[in-house]
């Protein structure tokens, strides 16, 4: 019989993280996965980011949510029940809460159970009318939906802040398939999807003269120094966005600036000078490029609206019959 005490859900977070950058660092090219960075610090950071002049994605993708709300609501219809992966500080969803005409249920899906639920209930103050029936899950795996939801009202899941950027193509297609499934025939999605543009202004958005993406993209490894008892100079590291023209992604880095060790639960890791820890890819998209990838997974693209300046791409999708 096994008599060990079930972990705590924060114990079995502490040990995938021990666990993935102990991997992580052992790798050929060093590499730390970019979930990591939301830690609450991390969290605050990002959302310092979005506020940014350079980081164009938020404001965009806002303007974009305000002006196509009413034809948004027009190709949704009423009554449906939303469900928004990933999703924060669920500022955006208000935008389209606000267009759609009364959605009857909404599933926000975070794995971060307290910051999720915190939003949950101001959201539910603001909105007393709809149902809110959050959901603490990795929204990358298949879902139990509440059975709240049941089968009747039409599901349009809700992706904004062209997080599919983070997924490699063949993980942006596994991920799209599984939210598929869980819209169902008849289902929707819609999703914010940053587009390919001047190299310019790529790399400015990820690299702000402010130093908000730094202090973000190092926050990482200053969270292993916290919460793995690891010594990280973090002097000794900086921070780098480049974009990678064959993979059309924008990738961060940190930079060691010498040879250096650093011990991290017991382990020691060797950096030469100039060696990285690859810590974030964001993919770009042309629209016809995001749409053959939506096709791949069993979505049909409705429609596409793109702003003025072609920074930011919102697509709404149905599932193939
Ligand atoms: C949250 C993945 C959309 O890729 O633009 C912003 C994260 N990293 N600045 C992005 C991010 C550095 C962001 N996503």
């Amino acid at each position: 019989m096994d008599t060990r005490a079930p972990l705590s859900a924060v114990a079995k977070e502490h040990l995938a993280f021990c666990q993935d950058v102990l991997h992580g660092l052992a790798q050929p090219q060093k590499e730390l996965a970019c979930k990591y960075f939301y830690d609450e610090r991390g969290s605050k950071l990002f959302d310092e980011i979005c506020q940014l002049d350079e980081y164009y994605p938020t404001r965009t993708e806002t303007a974009l949510l305000e002006a196509c709300g009413a034809e948004i609501a027009d190709l949704i219809g009423p009554g449906v029940c939303l469900i928004e992966y990933g999703c924060g500080s669920l500022a955006k969803i208000r935008l389209l809460i606000d267009a759609l005409d009364s959605p009857a249920l909404f599933v926000p899906i975070d794995i971060s159970g307290d910051h999720l639920l915190d939003s949950a209930r101001a959201l539910a103050e603001d909105y007393p009318e709809l149902d809110i029936q959050p959901l603490i899950a990795d929204f990358t795996q298949a879902l139990a939906l509440p059975e709240k939801v049941g089968q009747k009202a039409k599901r349009v899941g809700f992706f904004p802040g062209s997080t599919i950027g983070n997924f490699d193509h063949q993980a942006a297609i596994k991920f799209l398939r599984t939210v598929c499934e869980t819209v169902g025939e008849g289902g929707g999605l819609l999703i914010g999807v940053d587009l390919k543009k001047d190299l310019k202004t790529l790399i400015r958005a990820y690299d702000d003269t402010a130093g908000v993406t730094s202090a973000f993209n190092l926050n990482v490894i200053e969270r292993i120094n916290r919460d793995l008892d690891g010594n990280f100079d973090l002097s000794a590291f900086c921070h780098q966005a480049i974009y990678n023209p064959e993979e059309s992604r924008i990738e961060l880095h940190l930079v060691s600036l010498m040879a250096q060790t650093v011990h991290i639960q017991g382990v020691d890791f060797r950096f030469a000078k100039g060696e990285t820890i690859h810590t974030e890819n964001s993919y770009k998209y042309h629209t016809e490029e995001f749409a053959a990838l939506a096709a791949k997974a069993g979505f049909t693209t409705v429609k596409t609206w793109v702003d003025d300046n072609e920074l930011f791409s919102l697509h709404y999708l149905t599932v193939c019959t």
